[in-house]
């Protein structure tokens, strides 16, 4: 990083913020800097992510692996499969239908995985020093180097062994939404164009539901269970999945705010079709926490006297929608075009209000602007990122001085449209 990068790499160091900074490589640094205000520890710190970014620029072993990443030209397209392929894709007795779907995971995560690391690599020098998101970053040059070298699958031990690893690095990549939200957050302000930011969030967050969503699909192949075929159920009830959420989000509500809206949930409550529950595991809980929030926080002087939350389901030949009303006021103008905005949250505040300071002050050890119900203002804009990628949308619309509705729509896998890919 010599040069311009030497200076970049400099003023990033002085801009960088000095809350939440924790080296990737080492935590001791990061102890000694908070330990002490003198300007010494700052140049310790200073000195320490130096050698982390250098180093993590210049790495041989690195760049060696990631040759194919440095030029787009060597990276392969990736193979994105319908769901219909993957239910149908049938079970052979012998096991071969999981040794090829070894065989293509084997070849195909490199492949997306390369996509990523070229799209860190791209990104303004100020964020891809962030010391979170070269933590991430990393993580993802790891994950490419060790599938890389991974032989070729031939037969069922070395497939217990693929297993084995995919199963890890799904463990070592866990955090990586949270990491990705706390690292773009530290730095985010030194960048003007929010496209870069929309652009990298969506493409990195809906690349990884798809790899997961592999992974995991292969994983389950393994497993016996007569309702499903890897990740795809045969027969997902809305309803059933919808009440998980509920329960789930109402717990928290409880917790945060002494009381949670009752759900009733209608329209086509009987209704069972195949599909894979996993991006609605992550969807429902989001937009479920959203209203019941709304509804608690516009009645906070009668908490135990809220209007419930009305969830309808609609399912057709092509798609099904979920809708999710509450009458927690609405999403006022100034704020509705920016919802959808990584990192837009009104959770600070909230916290401002002093009716809410005893259930803050209570449940969170990380400071007022943050809960399990609210946080880094990913809950939407990620929700729709991950619907849109699904060939399906999520809309909102919001009656100011009322309540607010949110449209999920998402294609059948088997339905009259072209079923979408992963
Ligand atoms: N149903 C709703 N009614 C009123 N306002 C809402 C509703 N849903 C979202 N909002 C507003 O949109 C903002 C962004 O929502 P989003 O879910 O993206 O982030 P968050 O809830 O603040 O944090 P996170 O979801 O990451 O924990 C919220 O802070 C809130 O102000
Ligand atoms: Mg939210």
């Amino acid at each position: 990083c010599g040069g311009v990068g030497g200076v970049l790499l400099r003023l990033c160091l002085f801009l960088a913020p000095v809350t939440k900074t924790v080296s990737p490589m080492s935590s001791t640094g990061s102890r000694r800097f908070r330990s002490t205000s003198s300007m010494q520890g700052f140049s310790e710190l200073a000195r320490e992510r130096s050698k982390t970014v250098t180093s993590f620029y210049n790495q041989s072993t690195i760049d060696v692996s990631a040759e194919k990443v440095r030029s787009p030209d060597f990276i392969p397209a990736s193979v994105r499969l319908t769901l219909a392929t993957l239910l149908y894709s049938g079970k052979s007795p012998d096991g071969h239908h999981i040794l090829s779907s070894a065989k293509y995971l084997h070849k195909e995560l490199p492949v997306r995985i390369a996509h990523r690391i070229k799209g860190f690599r791209s990104l303004p020098f100020i964020i891809g020093c962030n010391p979170t998101i070269l933590q991430v970053h990393e993580l993802y040059i790891r994950a490419y180097q060790v599938l890389s070298d991974f032989p070729l699958i031939k037969d069922q031990d070395e497939d217990r062994r693929f297993c084995k690893l995919v199963h890890q690095l799904l463990d070592d990549h866990k955090d990586v939404v949270t990491m990705l939200a706390q690292g773009f957050r530290e730095c985010r302000r030194h960048i003007q164009d929010e496209s870069i930011i929309r652009n990298f969030l969506d493409t990195t967050l809906c690349s990884r539901l798809g790899i997961r969503m592999l992974a995991t699909h292969h994983l389950a192949l393994h497993e016996d269970n007569p309702d499903f075929v890897g990740i795809i159920c045969r027969r997902l009830s809305p309803k059933k999945i919808i009440e998980k959420w509920v329960d789930f989000s109402r717990r928290l509500s409880e917790h945060q705010y002494g009381n949670a809206p009752r759900v009733r949930i209608n329209g086509h409550v009987a209704a069972r079709f195949p599909f894979i529950p996993l991006p609605l595991d992550y969807i429902l809980p989001e937009l479920l926490k959203n209203a019941m929030r709304a509804t608690m926080e516009s009645h906070l002087d009668t908490p135990y006297n809220v209007p419930d939350v009305v969830v309808t389901i609609a399912n057709n030949d092509t798609d099904f929608v979920i809708r999710i009303s509450d009458r927690g006021g609405g999403i006022p103008h100034k704020i509705i075009d920016k919802v959808m905005d990584y990192h837009f949250s009104t959770a600070e505040e909230s916290a401002q209000d002093p009716r809410m300071s005893n259930f803050f002050n209570n449940i969170t050890n990380s400071g007022n602007q943050s809960s399990p119900m609210h946080g880094f203002g990913f809950g939407l804009p990620t929700s729709r990122a991950y619907a849109e990628y699904l060939g399906g949308s999520l809309s909102i619309q919001s009656m100011q001085g009322i309540g607010t509705d949110v449209y999920l729509r998402l294609r059948h896998i088997d339905g009259k449209g072209e079923s979408f890919r992963v």
